[in-house]
Order: C-alpha cells, then sequence, then structure tokens
C-alpha cells in the first residue's frame, strides 16, 4: 500500500475513534441530565463511529498494510445544554468531512484509484451525517430553552435509534 496513504488512513482511523469516543462522552452527559433519548441515539452514534474506524482498520490490512493505532484524547465532558451537544457535533462532523475529502485528494494525487473508490463510502456517509445533525440541530434551536418542547425531541431521538444493544442497555 502506498505509504502516504496509509499514514493518511491511520490518521482518520484515530479520528473516527475519536469520534465514537466523543459521542460516548455525550452519550453519558445525556443520560446523567435526563435525557434518555439523546443519549440513546448518541450511544448508538458512538457505535456507528466504531464500524467507521472498523472498516478503515480491514481495509488497511487487507490491502497489505498494517493499522497503527495512535493516542485518542479524553473528549469533554461537561455540556451546557443538549444544544451545546449538537452544535458541537455539527462542527466536528464538518471537520469529519473536510478531513475525508483531505484523504481523498491524497490518493487522487498518488494515483491510488482503489482507496479513492472505498472512500466514495465515506464522502456519501459524511452528506449524510451532516445533513442529519443540521434537522436535529434545527429543530432544537426551534424550541429553545421550552422544557415541554425538548421533552418532545428527547423522545423523538429515542424513535430515530436502531436499537442497537448500546442503544437498547
Ligand atoms: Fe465517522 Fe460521523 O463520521
Amino acid at each position: 500500500m502506498n505509504s502516504k496513504v496509509e499514514t493518511t488512513l491511520n490518521e482518520q482511523i484515530q479520528k473516527e475513534e475519536y469520534s465514537s469516543r466523543l459521542y460516548l462522552a455525550m452519550a453519558i452527559w445525556c443520560e446523567v441530565n435526563g435525557f434518555p433519548g439523546a443519549s440513546s441515539f448518541l450511544y448508538e452514534h458512538a457505535d456507528e463511529e466504531r464500524m467507521h474506524m472498523l472498516k478503515l482498520v480491514h481495509f488497511v490490512n487487507d490491502r497489505g498494510g498494517k493499522t497503527q493505532l495512535m493516542n485518542v484524547e479524553v473528549p469533554p465532558q461537561e455540556y451546557d445544554s443538549v444544544l451545546d451537544i449538537f452544535t458541537q457535533i455539527k462542527e466536528h462532523e464538518m471537520f469529519i468531512t473536510e478531513s475525508i475529502n483531505n484523504l481523498y485528494g491524497v490518493t487522487v494525487d498518488e494515483k491510488d484509484y482503489t482507496t479513492g473508490n472505498f472512500l466514495q463510502w465515506y464522502i456519501t456517509e459524511q452528506v449524510e451525517e451532516e445533513s442529519l445533525f443540521n434537522t436535529i440541530l434545527d429543530k432544537i434551536k426551534l424550541v429553545g430553552r421550552d422544557k415541554a418542547g425538548m421533552f418532545h425531541i428527547d423522545k423523538e431521538l429515542e424513535g430515530m435509534t436502531g436499537g442497537s444493544p448500546a442503544a437498547a442497555e
């Protein structure tokens, strides 16, 4: 495997691992602050990020490279509100989209079309994730500090979970 591509893929693995930890920290905050729906949704999303990471890990290993795990930061563990959390998620996902686009750029520069083709899945996934989080954030902004509205959104987030083991606990 092209070493520049491999290094950049390993960096993306680290970012996906961090994303999973970040959403885990956010799920924990929601769970202890009375937002069970948002918590389930975020536990499930932490699992999804782990899946994003594993897909990259297997790709690197299957293509003759070797995944190098790196240090993963401890994410923030205190948040002001659910609005604060989803605002930060949106920013984080925009950062991940930029990172995937840069990674794709490396595969183009290095003429590694196989990896570029593999990354198409991530490019599509980022479009979907940004759209999903924009929709949720818009709804949260709409209810503002209204407790009844927030209760309703929390229920809606509960309904958006697909019933993964982590979300169901
Ligand atoms: Fe792995 Fe939410 O992007």
